[in-house]
């Protein structure tokens, strides 16, 4: 396991650092997604490339999935899940919360995850059943926090319905809890919790590129990550924090419907 997470720090790092040094040239939007505020940058797609490329020369038959280029399959147990930038609006505007995150998946179960903050030159990192960690320190999330005191990160998607139903679900949120971050980065704000940085986080409409392998940081750091009612973590909603804030905040959340769009 630590052979897989090893090999996606070493991309991570390469990527990350690449586009540090490309960002100031080459962030302009090529294209666009769901919707004109979703979109992608050159970037984007020249990490996603080198990830590619960089695992194909080490494992040449492994799965990749990467949000910009979908699933190109091999014929080994093992998928990479690839977000080359999370967190392209912050990329786009030079704002630092921008992350490569690459996770390893073995039988369909992740095993390493890693996501790189290249800005911040903060690497986290987990390995299943190993821990969480950032540099040299181990990671813990917060404990025994009450939801009245809890710091709580979320995000928003891309299209207007579905923001509008964001919006009156944070308008319930927020008279209940300490205050609320909007980062822009999925990952960060996963490995944020991890980190006890935040308290909390809940979002609609992430994917599972976003949330591969910082889920597999906060599960290392203490945390749990999952959905609405028993589901694992997914689309419709996911949600992570410690044991007993998870359940006092989806318990909150559960009543205000918060899967649908307008
Ligand atoms: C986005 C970020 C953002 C979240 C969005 C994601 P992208 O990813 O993670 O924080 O609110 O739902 O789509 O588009 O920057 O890779
Ligand atoms: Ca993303
Ligand atoms: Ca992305």
């Amino acid at each position: 396991m630590s052979d897989f997470v090893s090999l996606a720090e070493d991309i991570a790092r390469e990527a990350g650092d690449m586009l540090l040094a490309k960002r100031p040239a080459m962030s302009e939007v090529v294209e666009t997604k769901s919707s004109p505020t979703d979109v992608v940058t050159a970037l984007d797609k020249v990490s996603e490339e080198l990830i590619r490329a960089r695992i194909l020369a080490a494992r040449p038959g492994d799965t990749i999935l990467g949000e910009e280029g979908g699933e190109a399959r091999g014929d080994s147990d093992v998928r990479w899940v690839v977000d080359p930038i999370d967190g392209t609006v912050n990329f786009l505007y030079g704002l630092p919360d921008w992350a490569v995150s690459i996770a390893v998946e073995v039988g369909g179960r992740i095993v390493a995850g890693v996501v790189n903050v290249a800005t911040r030159g903060e690497v986290f990192t987990a390995a299943l059943g190993e821990g969480a960690w950032l540099g040299g320190a181990r990671l813990r999330c917060t404990t025994g926090v009450p939801l009245a005191q809890a710091l709580v990160a979320t995000g928003f998607g891309y299209l207007p319905g579905r923001r509008e139903v964001q919006g009156q679900v944070l308008a319930s949120v927020l008279p209940r809890v300490r205050d609320i971050r909007r980062g822009g980065s999925c990952a960060i704000d996963i490995c944020s919790v991890a980190a006890g940085r935040v308290d909390a986080y809940y979002e609609r409409g992430v994917n599972y590129w976003d949330y591969a392998a910082a889920g597999l940081v906060a599960a290392e750091a203490g945390a749990r990550i999952g959905g609405l009612h028993g589901r694992p973590s997914n689309s419709d909603l996911t949600l992570c924090a410690a044991p007993g804030l998870f359940e006092e905040l989806h318990d909150l959340l559960a009543p205000l419907d918060p899967e649908r769009d307008a």
